[in-house]
């Protein structure tokens, strides 16, 4: 009888591709896959470090399903990921039903670990059941990632970060940046094309650093875009820095590449930007969201904003609003400064209370969305050409799908499938979301 995996993935994208590769790995060894957590035998945790919510939900989450533990005693906890790296064998003190921690460099070694030479988990034994430290030659060449969804894949082509911004556990948990050979890359989206696949979102943790062999991030997009059956081109997550002129220049004149960029702004003030050793300032920032929207104004921009990092005064923060309105974000994600173990910014005393925090983020919350609206309204009377992506929860005969510039729209038909490009004209906004009717030519 084969046994039963379940991965369970906190975090970002990286962390779904790497999860949709311990799968693959795992089914090349007699493995099936389960939702079911009374079936599974093997509990994969893909964890997330970069806020210190993220592993608190993680251990809650892991310790809550020590239930299935007790009736099947055999089964076996596995946490990977960002979380794996940071704590190691501390994490094994901290939920006392973990089995094995394995860092995101170590997953090849994943069969042999539960195959081959399975470990007897002595519960003392904390060496053998901890793998972590970084490879730098690790790049999974020759694994591809297991694909689950019909017509939209990840594919990983950068690991790791050579920033060092004061607030971030990246570096500390994923290491120096390394870039997939180029070929190995273009082979999994062919194979992915082949499958059905026709939208690719290239990831890395500073993705537009990519480069190996002469090829930079430019000229691979320029090869995705040339392989058959790929129709949308997208990536996460850039660095401002990485924004080159001749990336700029792909991005705007290779049509498979989608008219979106999320780019992390973390802060409006050049105070805290330096503070946080961005390598930008506002003024660098703005000019090259003014590239995108100077030639198309339906270019969709998206960020990530920090509120209340260490230091940040009232006048920062005052800048950062400033910031957003000037931007004109389609939308944001916005977290309060969480300080991290290991970081240079956890060093210094926080100068702002949780709550304080927490009024900032509010605040900008509030800014972002009533501009994520106002955005959104001038869509209306656009056509525009729609990836559908699954049926609406609420009506049967409704499809939800995004726009190239990734804004979510919804549309009736009779015929339209998951998958399907439709064209759409946008008649109003309900809520947030953009309403469309198909258009018939
Ligand atoms: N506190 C709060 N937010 C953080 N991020 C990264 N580190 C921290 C931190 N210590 C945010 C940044 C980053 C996103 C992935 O998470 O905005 O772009
Ligand atoms: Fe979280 Fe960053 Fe790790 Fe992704 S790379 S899982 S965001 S800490």
């Amino acid at each position: 009888m084969s046994l039963h995996y379940l991965i369970d993935t906190y975090g970002c994208q990286m962390n779904e591709y790497d999860s949709a590769l311990i799968a693959s790995m795992l089914e090349k060894n007699g493995c099936e896959p389960t939702e079911d957590p009374n079936e599974a035998d093997l509990f994969f945790f893909n964890t997330c470090s970069v806020r210190e919510k993220a592993e608190e939900s993680a251990k809650a989450r892991i310790s809550k399903m020590k239930f299935y533990k007790k009736r099947r005693p055999w089964i076996k906890f596995i946490v990977t990921g960002c979380m794996a790296e940071h704590l190691g064998p501390r994490l094994i003190d901290q939920v006392d039903c973990i089995d094995y921690v394995i860092g995101p460099d170590k997953y090849n070694q994943i069969p042999e670990i539960l195959f081959k030479h399975p470990v007897i988990v002595k519960k003392h034994n904390v060496q053998e059941r901890v793998l972590t430290g970084f490879d730098i030659e690790e790049n999974y060449i020759g694994e591809y990632a297991k694909i689950a969804h019909p017509f939209s894949s990840y594919v990983t082509i950068q690991r790791g970060c050579n920033f060092r911004c004061s607030y971030c556990i990246v570096p500390f948990v994923r290491g120096r940046e390394k870039y997939r050979a180029a070929d190995d890359v273009i082979y999994e989206v062919e194979k992915a094309s082949e499958r059905g696949i026709s939208e690719i979102c290239l990831l890395g943790q500073t993705v537009n650093a990519y480069r190996n062999h002469g090829t930079d991030f430019a000229d691979l997009l320029v090869k995705i875009s040339e392989i058959p059956g790929i129709r949308r081109i997208r990536f996460m997550s850039p660095h401002p820095r990485f924004y080159t002129e001749k990336l700029i220049d792909v991005l705007q004149s290779v049509p498979e590449i989608c008219p979106h960029a999320h780019i992390p702004l973390q802060s409006g003030s050049d105070a805290i930007l330096d503070k946080m050793k961005r390598r930008y300032k506002v003024d660098d920032f703005m000019r090259i969201l003014e590239k995108f929207r100077g030639k198309n104004p339906d270019y969709g921009l998206t960020t990530d904003i920090i509120a209340g990092f260490v230091g940040e005064s009232d006048e920062d923060f005052e800048q950062t609003l400033a910031a957003v309105k000037e931007a004109q974000f389609d939308a944001a994600f916005m977290f309060a400064y969480s300080p991290r173990e290991g970081t240079v910014s956890a060093q210094e005393t926080e100068t702002l209370s949780e709550e304080q925090k927490q009024e900032r983020l509010a605040r900008l919350v509030e800014l972002q969305n009533s501009i994520t609206l106002k955005r959104n309204k001038l869509m209306i009377g656009k056509t525009e050409e729609i990836l559908v992506e699954r049926p609406s929860s609420k009506d049967p005969n409704e499809w939800v799908g995004k726009t190239g510039s990734f804004k979510k729209v919804v549309f009736a038909s009779k015929t339209a499938k998951p998958g399907d490009y439709v064209k759409c004209h946008i008649n109003e906004v309900r809520g947030w979301t953009l309403r469309g009717t198909p258009v018939t030519e």
